[in-house]
C-alpha cells in the first residue's frame, strides 16, 4: 500500500489498511486497527467521557495513524537513504505509544478492587511505590508500569519519561499514562487526584489475566 492509498484508507474508515512491519522486513501482519475503548466511557468514576474520548480519539488514534504513515514511508525508502534512522526512531515512538495506550485503556473499566494471585504476590508497599513513581512524572509526561521480568520473575515498577523508555525484559501488567493529556481536562495540574481516579477504575481481572500469561514467559 502506497502513501496515497494509506491516507485514503484513513479518511474513509477507522479500519486501517494491511501493512507489513517496518517496510516489509517481516511477514505481513493483520490489519492495524484503532481499537475502540474496551468500556463505556460514560460509566467510569472520576474520569469523564470527554477526557477519555479525547484521549482515545486524538492521542491514541493519532499514534496509530502516524505509525502507519511512517511504516509506509519506510517501505518506500532506498537502502542507502539517510532518512532510515529518523524514520525508525519515529516508528519506535509511535509503536510504543500505540501499544502502551492499548494496555492503559485495557486495564481500565473495572471497580478498582484488587484480588487474585497477583494481589497475593505483591508486597504491601507496591501501591505507594507505584503512586510515588507516578507523581514523580506529574507536570511532565511518561508512563508507569507494574511488570513481570521474564528472566528473573521479579515484579517491578517501571518509570518512563516518554514512549521509548522501558524496563527491558518486563511484560507490563498494569499501565498508567502520566502524560498531561490523560488528566488535564478533568483535573488541570492535580495529577494526584487523577492517580486516585485511575486506581478506582482499574480492571484487576484484566491485570490478573496478564499476570497469568506473563508467568508462562519466565525463562529462568
Ligand atoms: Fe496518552
Amino acid at each position: 500500500m502506497n502513501r496515497r492509498a494509506v491516507l485514503s484508507t484513513l479518511a474513509a474508515s477507522p479500519l486501517l489498511g494491511a501493512i507489513t512491519v517496518d517496510g516489509g522486513v517481516s511477514a505481513p501482519v493483520a490489519n492495524r486497527t484503532i481499537k475502540p475503548l474496551p468500556f463505556d466511557a460514560s460509566k467510569l468514576s472520576g474520569l469523564s467521557e470527554r477526557l477519555l474520548t479525547s484521549h482515545h480519539d486524538n492521542n491514541y488514534a493519532g499514534a496509530v495513524k502516524n505509525l502507519l504513515k511512517v511504516e509506509d514511508a519506510l517501505a518506500s525508502l532506498k537502502p542507502d537513504s539517510p532518512l532510515w534512522s529518523g524514520l525508525k526512531e519515529r516508528a519506535l515512538q509511535f509503536h510504543n505509544s500505540m501499544t502502551l495506550h492499548e494496555w492503559y485503556f485495557g486495564n481500565l473499566g473495572g471497580d478498582g478492587k484488587q484480588s487474585g494471585a497477583l494481589a497475593k504476590a505483591l508486597p504491601p508497599t507496591w501501591e505507594q511505590h507505584f503512586r510515588s513513581t507516578a507523581l514523580s512524572l506529574a507536570g511532565g509526561s511518561g508512563w508507569v508500569t507494574l511488570g513481570l521480568h521474564t528472566l528473573t520473575g521479579e515484579l517491578l515498577i517501571g518509570w518512563s519519561g516518554n514512549h521509548t523508555q522501558a524496563l527491558a525484559g518486563t511484560l507490563p501488567l498494569l499501565v498508567l499514562d502520566l502524560y498531561e493529556h490523560a488528566y488535564a481536562i478533568d483535573y488541570g495540574a492535580a495529577a494526584a487526584k487523577y492517580v486516585d481516579a485511575f486506581f478506582s477504575n482499574v480492571n484487576w481481572e484484566v491485570v490478573e489475566r496478564r499476570y497469568e500469561l506473563a508467568k508462562n514467559s519466565i525463562t529462568r
